[in-house]
């Protein structure tokens, strides 16, 4: 039955395993982000196999279901509302308020627990943590007080909201974070994590600064790129996923809609442009699973459009009947929201 997602774990491992290779030659330790992949088991699976060390997610949830010996490390900044279970699934957790971490420090305490933070700082990508030019000093020096808060170390991630790539210029940022804490506290802080898929073009050129000792990786291991300029990482598999989907109806018609237009499906303006008659062919997916522009066809097709429950496409000349099953290849997105569908069965490839 489809539409189906192919899910080929010989090739998450693959990835991982060089992933694992170039991190560990940077001597940087390694969080798998788990989100992605809805932290499904056979994935965590495969983690436990290695000799990474963290699995870091968004979800909770996901945090609580996964069976696997590797510290948890929370991702998204917590809400007020979920410190207590922040503090029984997660060991670290990514922090920015300081009135979150007091509550932290309560729930930790209430459970007889050392909660472990990494706080964060925004180094002008305008997501989370503290913005890099403001103070911060008086806020550690809180934390440090705190009897059930341990401050692990700082972090920062980049790219994921405003685009900003990690250079060595952005990256001192964070170093002279660093060094002013150490000094004035005389302390060692001994995570620093510097970042997730964007920083990979680093890693590769060997240029990735020697302070930071930890990356967060999601999406390199599913699609192996780097995400700071969409480059393919060399030796990685980008098809750790595929999707299939069948074709319910062929015919030739007009590429242009015939008749006053006005809202498609979604409330929007249709624009389309005259393109001469078309072979379409609709398959049985749609906008509810998700998005056209995260599907990377393998053949001469073009994709057109997309409704709910039926994506639409030009096949060209291609010999296609229906029943015919076409495979696409993802973007980011498409893993996410497809992983997430309840509409898309997934097949295991072990
Ligand atoms: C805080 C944080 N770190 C790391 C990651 C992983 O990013 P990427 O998938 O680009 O490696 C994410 C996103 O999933 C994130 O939100």
């Amino acid at each position: 039955m489809y539409p189906k997602l192919i899910i080929d774990l010989k090739k998450y491992y693959h990835n991982l395993n060089k992933m694992i290779e170039m991190t560990r030659l940077n001597e940087l330790s390694l969080a798998v982000v788990s989100k992605v992949f809805l932290a499904e088991q056979p994935f965590i699976d495969v983690i436990n196999k290695t000799t990474v060390e963290y699995l870091a997610d968004s979800h909770l949830s996901n945090l609580k279901k996964m069976k696997t010996n590797k510290k948890k490390m929370f991702l998204r900044i917590a809400q007020l509302s979920e410190v207590e279970e922040v503090v029984e699934v997660a060991n670290i957790s990514l922090q920015s308020e300081l009135t979150t971490i007091k509550a932290l420090n309560k729930a930790a305490k209430n459970n007889n627990k050392v909660h472990e933070i990494i706080l964060m700082f925004d180094l002008g990508d305008l997501r989370e943590g503290i913005y890099y030019e403001d103070s911060y000093l008086k806020l550690v020096e809180e934390i440090l007080t705190f009897n059930n808060i341990k401050l692990l170390g700082i972090g920062t991630n980049l790219t994921c909201y405003g685009g900003v790539i990690p250079s060595l210029e952005i990256l001192k940022r964070l170093e002279v974070i660093k060094s002013t804490i150490e000094t004035k506290f005389k302390l060692k802080l001994t995570l620093i994590s510097g970042g997730n898929s964007s920083s990979i073009f680093l890693l590769e050129k060997g240029k990735l600064p020697k302070f930071i000792n930890n990356l967060r990786i999601g999406e390199a291991l599913v699609l192996g790129r780097e995400t700071a300029y969409g480059n393919k990482i060399k030796g990685f598999y980008d098809d750790v996923f595929l999707l299939k989907a069948s074709i319910v109806e062929i015919k030739k018609k007009p590429s242009l809609p015939d008749g006053e237009t006005g809202m498609d499906a979604f409330g929007k303006k249709v624009i389309i442009k005259d393109q001469g008659k078309q072979r379409r062919a609709i398959l049985a997916i749609g906008k509810q699973s998700v998005d056209k522009d995260d599907l990377i066809t393998l053949d001469k097709s073009e994709i057109i459009g997309a409704s709910s429950d039926h994506l639409i496409i030009d096949i060209k000349d291609q010999d296609y009947q229906i029943g015919d099953v076409l495979t696409f290849k993802l973007r980011y997105g498409g893993v996410l929201s497809l992983m997430t569908s309840p509409y898309v069965r997934k097949s295991y490839e072990k």
